[in-house]
């Protein structure tokens, strides 16, 4: 008899407000995008080198109903045809979050919908559910973010074990703080990425850290200081530096490590599928460099578009799909929680 019962499709409203993306998405089914709005607030923080919280805040404020109204709106969509409402609730900044949450649970309660708070890491992981139709775990998956570098084995939807970190610095973090340094601007990532492509990756060789018992942990504070003493000593020998080679070398490092570490996870754990993810992953040479190295061991590589790498709602429905499945549901009480681990709750 159930056969003849036609299956309803599940839509999720995601939310995203955990840095400087005011995001908002329809997401059908957990994997197919209907709407996917994001207003971003770079132009705002660049001035200042850096996102400022109160800033980001008080836009997210500004603009969090007129995204969501677009993006029921593109996806052709009214509350009431929803299932779901997914919300990030950590980790990020703790005012920015705080907007989405409110946000989320207002709606929820008004429309008396069920609520999901879904963590920002897992939302990232999950851009790869996006852009891959026929991706399912176990897989291996490196988030690269402005916050986080995480290696990570996606054991089944919603399960993670932490193979390896950051100690300090995360990867776009430190892409941010060199551009700063040789003059490129906020937000560093792109602007290295761009001008990379016109310097020698071997003019200057940079650090690349081997820390912890696991090799798969990451360290990038060591990378930084030689960059900035490499352009200190410079200054002071009264040397032109080539800004080009500088932003190339340094990027190299950091893909070397990011590769190299991920590589030995891959071989050690026999992973069959491996994925990027976060807003690093949206660089040009680090793409290629793990386009190549998987190729090179017979191991199947994902990678979202770019718009599904840095910060978006889209990746959030998707994540809130899979925790709704499987009966997670938050109350009115859900909190925003700056420094959410994944795996938790
Ligand atoms: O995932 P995301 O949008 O926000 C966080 O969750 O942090 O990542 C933002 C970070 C920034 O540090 C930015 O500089 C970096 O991703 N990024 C890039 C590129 N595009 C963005 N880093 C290197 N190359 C890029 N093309
Ligand atoms: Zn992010």
């Amino acid at each position: 008899m159930s056969e003849n019962i036609e299956k309803k499709d599940i839509l999720i409203l995601g939310i995203e407000t955990s840095c400087d993306e005011t995001a908002a998405a329809v997401i059908k089914n957990g994997r197919e995008i209907l709407s996917n709005v994001i207003y971003s607030q770079i132009d705002l923080h660049t001035l200042y080198g850096g996102v400022v919280p109160e800033i980001a805040s008080r836009k997210h404020i500004d603009k969090i109903n007129q995204v969501i109204e677009e993006a029921l709106k593109q996806a052709n969509t009214e509350l009431k045809d929803l299932d779901a409402i997914a919300v990030t609730y950590g980790p990020g900044l703790v005012g920015a979050l705080l907007v989405g949450v409110a946000e989320a649970k207002a709606i929820a309660f008004g429309a008396n919908l069920p609520l999901v708070g879904v963590h920002h890491i897992e939302g990232h992981i999950c851009a790869n559910f996006l852009a891959s139709a026929e991706l399912e775990p176990p897989f291996m998956c490196l988030v690269v973010s402005g916050g986080h570098t995480h290696l990570v084995n996606v054991k089944d939807y919603g399960e993670y074990e932490i193979l390896g970190r950051t100690f300090d610095d995360a990867a776009g973090e430190a892409f941010d703080k060199v551009a700063r340094a040789i003059g490129l601007g906020y937000p560093g990532g792109p602007k290295i990425d761009k001008v990379s492509c016109e310097g020698n990756p071997e003019a200057i060789h940079f650090p690349r850290a081997k820390v912890g018992d696991s090799g798969y942990d990451f360290s990038f504070s060591g990378l930084k200081s030689a960059v900035l003493n490499y352009l200190n000593s410079a200054e002071m020998k009264g040397e032109e530096v080539n800004r080009a080679d500088v932003a190339a070398s340094f990027q190299q490092a950091v893909v070397d490590v990011l590769v190299g570490n991920s590589m030995d996870a891959v071989e050690k754990y026999q992973a069959k599928k491996f994925a990027i993810a976060g807003g690093v992953a949206s660089n040009k040479h680090l793409r290629a460099a793990f386009e190549e190295a998987c190729k090179n061991r017979g191991v199947e590589f994902f990678l979202p578009l770019p718009i599904l790498c840095t910060d978006n709602a889209a990746m959030i429905g998707c994540a809130g799909y899979y925790e709704f499945m499987k009966g997670v549901r938050s109350g009115y009480d859900l909190n925003a929680v700056p420094n959410l681990r994944l795996g938790e709750r």
